[in-house]
């Protein structure tokens, strides 16, 4: 077994939007990063910045990142086992791997509870098993589903309107039990909706900034879901993964759940307009019909992030936009 200083953590998800971003900062931190995906989603070019480091004890004297294809509902303990073997235990979870579409967990809500809510398991299984010390998760404020008072705060009572939204409430429930029996730090972050450079807009279940920016771009029809009153709370990549990062590598924060958001609400509407105007104002906009199990209002409260984390997100929507339309 090769010796390190450097932490060694775990990030599932890793080739994917937000969790290319989060192996991003954790290099940058200094720590060894085993990313573990299926890559039904991720993709290797979102990780090629480290393609030179080369896997560990392969090639350069420090090489930063390990790259698994695996399925993390059924294959982490022997994905891991090689691993471990070589370089030692894995200190800490960055658990992002998750099918991510509210709509395409109403239409197939096995195959949720399978991926979300076993994935997560197998996970905590892991952690228990092998004494990580700590567990990120990532959650969603699709967990809040219909509430009334906002910004939403953590505490208000949860009905989730998606298996989506249940499975990852489910997923925060056995964090908690893992913690609380097992021993095994876990912080869940309660994602709002993040946007920025590498979120592919390719498919219909894409994050709508994806797919406004890369239609805008193009100077084609953007179609508003309903009548686009509906609100949501855009929150940058890069500040994201500051609350990750932070939370992974800190100590505190154990059996929290955490909202990561801006605090400030946008409809749909308004986010299509800006959109159409930072790229230049071609693109005209088209109303379709209003999805099903569909957040009317979603805007975070962000006090307790502040105070467990020290995490505040900086980034303003139009400099995000810029940066997601300029790539990276
Ligand atoms: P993404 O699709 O880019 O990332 C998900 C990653 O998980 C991909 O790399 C995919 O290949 C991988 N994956 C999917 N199923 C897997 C499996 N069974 N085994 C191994 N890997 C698997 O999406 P993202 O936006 O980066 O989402 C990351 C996490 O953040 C997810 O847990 C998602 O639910 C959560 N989240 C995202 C948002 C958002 O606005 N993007 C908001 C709230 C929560
Ligand atoms: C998103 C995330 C989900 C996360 C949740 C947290 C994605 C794909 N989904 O769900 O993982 O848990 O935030 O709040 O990132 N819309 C249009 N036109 C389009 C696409 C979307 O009008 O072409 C509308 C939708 O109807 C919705 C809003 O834009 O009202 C946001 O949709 P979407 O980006 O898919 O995210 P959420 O459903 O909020």
């Amino acid at each position: 077994m090769t010796s390190s200083s450097r932490p060694l953590v775990a990030v599932t998800g890793g080739a994917g939007f937000i969790g290319s971003h989060t192996v991003d900062l954790l290099i940058a931190r200094g720590c060894r990063v085993v990313v573990l995906d299926d890559f039904s989603t991720g993709k290797r070019a979102n990780l090629a910045r480290w393609a030179d480091s080369g896997r560990f004890g392969l090639a350069g004297a420090e090489p930063s990142l390990d790259v698994l294809t695996v399925d993390v509902s059924h294959g982490v303990f022997a994905a891991l086992a090689p691993v471990t073997a070589a370089y030692g235990a894995i200190e800490r979870i960055v658990h992002l791997a998750a099918q991510v579409s509210v709509v395409h967990s109403i239409a197939n809500p096995l195959t949720d509870l399978r991926v979300n809510y076993g994935g997560t398991l197998q996970v905590l299984e892991y952690a228990r098993a092998t004494g990580v010390k700590k567990v990120v998760f990532a959650s969603s404020a699709a967990v809040y589903g219909d509430v009334t008072a906002f910004p939403v705060d953590e505490d208000v009572a949860c009905h989730p309107l998606s298996p989506y939204g249940a499975h990852k409430l489910a997923s925060e429930h056995a964090l908690h039990y893992y913690s609380a029996v097992h021993g095994v730090q876990t912080t869940a972050l309660r994602f709002f909706n993040v946007y920025g450079p590498r979120q592919d807009p390719s498919s219909p279940y894409s994050g709508v900034i994806s797919i406004f920016a890369d239609r805008a771009a193009g100077g084609r029809e953007l179609t508003i879901f309903g009548d686009g009153e509906q609100s949501r709370d855009f929150v940058y990549v890069g500040d994201v993964v500051r609350a990750v990062v932070g939370a992974a590598l800190g100590d505190g924060a154990d059996r929290a759940s955490i909202n990561v958001g801006t605090g400030t609400e946008i409809t749909v509407k308004e986010l299509a307009q800006t959109i159409v105007d930072v790229t230049g104002g071609t693109s005209t906009i088209r109303h379709a019909e209003a999805r099903p199990g569909e957040i009317l209002r979603s805007v975070a409260r962000v006090e307790r992030a502040e105070r467990l984390l020290g995490f505040r997100a900086e980034t303003r929507l139009r400099d995000g936009l810029a940066a997601t339309l300029q790539g990276a």
